[in-house]
């Protein structure tokens, strides 16, 4: 999967080269770009931003420098889908990423200041927002896409391994335990003790369901309404 990202702060982007985000890059799975923005305005002192329309106070992201950008990227990530990040986007989960996967790749836009221009609007497959809450740019909203898409792509994590992850299959994890078997008087539960896979798998999932029901109850209607406890 190829993945383009459009930024005025390239340097942020250290977290792509770490942990599972590197490995997947080491492996070939994925190959990132990270584009400065600033490279592409036409003005002499390579400004991107301008005032507003109608007043008030803040900078928006211009067009051209962004259709531009999008232009020269799409030669080399010709399948990719355009992302915008924004607070007025699609709200971003586990399924969308999901959804996400199965895409050949994708350019990122982050927006900064008040946001981007409405048009660049024009150019973008999805607006995408990481959550009900404004964070400064779009970079770390980029970085939240990338990390949790890539680690769902064959090959990134063993086999499996993302399916029991919290929000997969609508239901929060269940609790994780490692030794030792007692510390200051806290007890790992006797059943993850006992070898017996079948009833641990049991436990886990009542666990899960549990822990859903009592601190998500939005998500455990989601997983009920799936079909929920009759997948055992
Ligand atoms: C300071 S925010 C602009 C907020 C905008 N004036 C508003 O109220 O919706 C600057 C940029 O950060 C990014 N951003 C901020 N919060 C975000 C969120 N929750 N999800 C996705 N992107 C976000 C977007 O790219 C946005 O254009």
């Amino acid at each position: 999967m190829r993945i383009d990202i459009i930024t005025i702060f390239p340097e942020i982007f250290t977290p792509l080269d770490v942990s599972i985000v590197k490995k997947a890059k080491d492996k070939k799975i994925i190959e990132i770009k990270i584009w400065n923005l600033r490279d592409f305005s036409k003005d002499k002192h390579k400004k991107v931003d301008d005032r507003v329309y109608g007043g008030g106070k803040g900078m928006v992201l211009k067009c051209q420098p962004i259709f531009d950008a999008v232009e020269k990227i799409k030669k080399e990530n010709k399948d990719g889908i355009v992302i915008l990040t924004s607070p007025t986007g699609q709200l971003f989960n586990q399924q969308f990423a999901k959804k996400l996967t199965q895409e050949k790749g994708f350019i990122i836009i982050c927006g900064h200041y008040e946001g981007v221009d409405e048009r660049v609007k024009e150019i973008c497959d999805y607006e995408i927002s990481i959550g009900d809450y404004i964070l400064t740019g779009g970079e770390l909203p980029s970085m939240v896409i990338v990390d949790c898409v890539v680690r769902l792509l064959p090959g990134v994590l063993p086999k499996d391994a993302p399916i029991y992850d919290s929000f997969s299959n609508y239901l929060l994890d269940w609790p994780c335990y490692t030794r030792p078997k007692n510390f200051r008087g806290l007890k790992v539960p006797e059943i993850l003790l006992s070898g017996n896979h079948k009833e641990i798998e049991k436990w886990r999932k009542e666990k899960a369901i549990e822990i859903t029901k009592e601190k998500r109850p939005d998500l455990y209607k989601k997983y009920l309404n799936q079909g929920g406890e009759n997948d055992n």
